[in-house]
């Protein structure tokens, strides 16, 4: 399978580009620039190329670039990269002396919530199935948490902490439960495809 990876000069579509090589894969990192392309190329041995070469051909094409281009870059390319299916790992984000919040502006349930009520709110446990809830053995999973005020926040990470054999995470603000609350449609669609009930797990924490 060829792979093109558009914008794989940057940090994660080289380290992309390295990992796919190393799994026997034909790699062309894309550049706005050709040369740039080629210099990195050479240093990971694979293909370099400009965006626009890069994606012809391709069997994917991996739509890497800084996240702020990706509408961009995805309309510059579009007639290039034709009917190739197409990878984005974009995420769009805002970031804040607060913390990252998700950048596109529709809200979530626990945000409506805290407009309603007085009280301090956080929002978390959305991950957790029932099904590995209600087992003896406390769910092998972590819990994600989010809210603005750690007089929500502190206790639910608690709670959440005695649930389960994972951790209890700091997800930062109380916007992140439109992240946590559309996880949970991710999951819900991953149960039934694989016929499981999914948890979540992040790594690199101790
Ligand atoms: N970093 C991570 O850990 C990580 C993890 C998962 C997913 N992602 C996603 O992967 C994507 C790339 O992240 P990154 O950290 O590698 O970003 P990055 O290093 O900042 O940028 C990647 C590449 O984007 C291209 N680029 C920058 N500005 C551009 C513009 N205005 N128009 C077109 N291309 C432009 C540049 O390539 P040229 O200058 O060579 O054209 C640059 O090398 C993002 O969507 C990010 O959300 C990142």
């Amino acid at each position: 399978m060829r792979i093109a990876i558009v914008g794989g000069t940057g940090a994660f579509g080289r380290a992309l580009a390295e990992r796919l090589h190393g799994l026997g894969e034909d790699v062309v990192i894309g550049s706005r620039d050709a040369s740039r392309a080629h210099e990195i190329a050479v240093v990971i041995d694979v293909h370099g190329a400009s965006n626009d070469e890069a994606v012809v051909d391709a069997d994917l094409v991996v739509l890497a670039v800084r996240s702020n281009a990706a509408l961009e870059t995805a309309r510059a390319l579009a007639p290039a990269i034709g009917t190739t299916p197409l990878l984005s790992v974009a995420s769009d984000l805002t970031f804040t002396e607060h913390g990252v919040l998700p950048g596109r502006q529709s809200y979530s349930l626990a945000e409506h919530i805290d407009r309603i009520v007085d009280a301090p709110v956080a929002a978390g446990l959305q991950s957790l199935a029932v099904a590995r809830l209600s087992r003896p053995e406390p769910p092998d999973e972590d819990i994600l948490v989010c809210g603005d005020d750690p007089r929500a926040k502190e206790p639910s990470l608690e709670l959440a902490a005695r649930l389960i054999r994972g951790r209890a995470i700091d997800a930062g603000p109380l916007a992140n439960a439109r992240a946590l609350e559309g996880m949970t449609a991710v999951i819900l669609n991953v149960n039934r495809r694989y016929k499981t009930h999914a948890g979540i797990r992040l790594v690199g924490l101790e």
